[in-house]
């Protein structure tokens, strides 16, 4: 593995002039940049901006996030996606309060034992908060160290090989700037498509560009299979409210709001699933009526196309069968609950009283 003492120079001297303007760059509170590293998983910069700025207004410390409810960083995580992230934030915080007297550790081994801290928030915020020597590996640096070593196999199966060469490479005085140079390298110019490698500060040191084989670099993963779901749901409606459950805390999107529904089986009709969802999720009898549309959304590992109805509330008093929680809310009421980004395609679609009721004021249940 090549010792190239000059990479490190010609990345941070490029980095110093180029550096992406953000808000937690140059910030020196551990809390902040541990929060941004959370936000940044999976998520690009530009996104995380003003996610980040609302947050550290409403808990500018470890101690606020501690003894905030999870309903209420969930609300300020909303749209973020990955809420697994926000709850493990949140644990992770009250550990610090508990067991590093509301201080973020310093040491390695205690960040480690942190709820939601991998191997790459380990070395982001070891590396940029405490000036730890330790490389970052993501999806870009790995791109990009591909190239520089025209790595023969895929990234995931070369794993070894990028950790020896950034090891190696690494800046030992700035360990969290040659980072985060590295990150903003595969964000401007070591770019996916068409990297601009004319421009580009570590060109001399890069394998790939010297042989001419950038485009093959690197080389693709196997592409998983992506699964598909048809979902239905209910908007249960009685008197002026409708019913709406909380996911359970573990797994995909815990712990948020949602209207109760879920996968259409081999035979089913949408509107048959939506009622067998909401009985067995919170155990409610309805009476289905109008489909209110069909939305699409993309996961990261799968996609799902989701339609809604409205449905009449029958029988049955609420329990939280397959969900952690339920409440009958008004609907202006739906914006103090944090819900999945598909719930939100719904919103502008539903119906804006109760649509079984109209101009029928005797009804008996329109005064609940
Ligand atoms: N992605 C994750 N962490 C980052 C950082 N500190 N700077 C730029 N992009 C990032
Ligand atoms: Fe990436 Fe091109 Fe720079 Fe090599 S020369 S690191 S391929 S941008």
């Amino acid at each position: 593995m090549p010792l190239m003492p000059q990479f490190s120079k010609d990345l941070l001297s490029w980095f110093k002039k180029y550096a992406r303007e953000m808000p937690w760059r140059g910030e020196k509170n551990p809390y902040k940049i541990w929060l941004s590293e959370i936000m940044l998983q999976q998520t690009q910069v530009d996104t995380v901006r003003p996610y980040y700025e609302r947050w550290l207004k409403k808990f500018p410390t470890v101690a606020s996030v501690a003894r905030a409810k999870e309903d209420e960083v969930l609300k300020l995580w909303e749209g973020l996606g990955y809420y697994a992230r926000c709850r493990n934030f949140q644990k992770a915080c009250q550990q610090v309060v508990k067991d590093f007297n509301g201080k973020v550790p310093s040491r390695l081994e205690d960040l480690k034992t942190l709820k939601g801290i991998g191997p790459y928030t380990l070395a982001a915020v070891g590396s940029i908060a405490f000036g730890h020597v330790v490389a970052c590996i993501d999806g870009n640096i790995k791109r990009v160290i591909a190239r520089v070593l025209a790595l023969d196999v895929p990234p995931s199966q070369g794993l070894l090989q990028i950790e020896t060469f950034l090891n190696k490479n690494i800046s030992k005085k700035y360990p969290g700037t040659f980072n985060e140079a590295l990150m903003d390298l595969g964000a401007t110019i070591c770019v996916p498509k068409n990297p601009k490698c004319l421009i580009c500060p570590v060109q001399k040191h890069c394998k790939a560009f010297e042989t001419k084989t950038v485009d093959v670099y690197p080389k693709p993963e196997k592409k998983l299979e992506r699964p598909h779901y048809q979902i239905a749901v209910g908007v249960v409606w009685k008197g002026n409210k409708i019913l709406v459950s909380k996911r359970k805390s573990k797994g995909l999107l815990g712990g948020l709001w949602e209207f109760p529904g879920g996968k259409i089986q081999k035979g089913e009709t949408s509107a048959a699933c939506a009622a067998r969802e909401v009985k067995e999720e919170v155990g409610v009898d309805v009476e289905v009526g109008s489909s209110i549309g069909k939305i699409k959304h993309q996961f990261t590992h799968f996609s799902i196309e989701m339609e809604a109805f409205v449905c009449k509330y029958m029988k049955g008093r609420p329990r939280a069968i397959e969900c952690e929680a339920w409440k009958w809310i008004q609907l202006q009421e739906i914006s103090n609950f944090a819900f999945p980004k598909a719930n939100h395609k719904l919103f502008p679609k539903l119906p804006k009283t109760n649509p079984f009721l109209r101009g029928r004021k005797s009804d008996p249940l329109f005064k609940m």
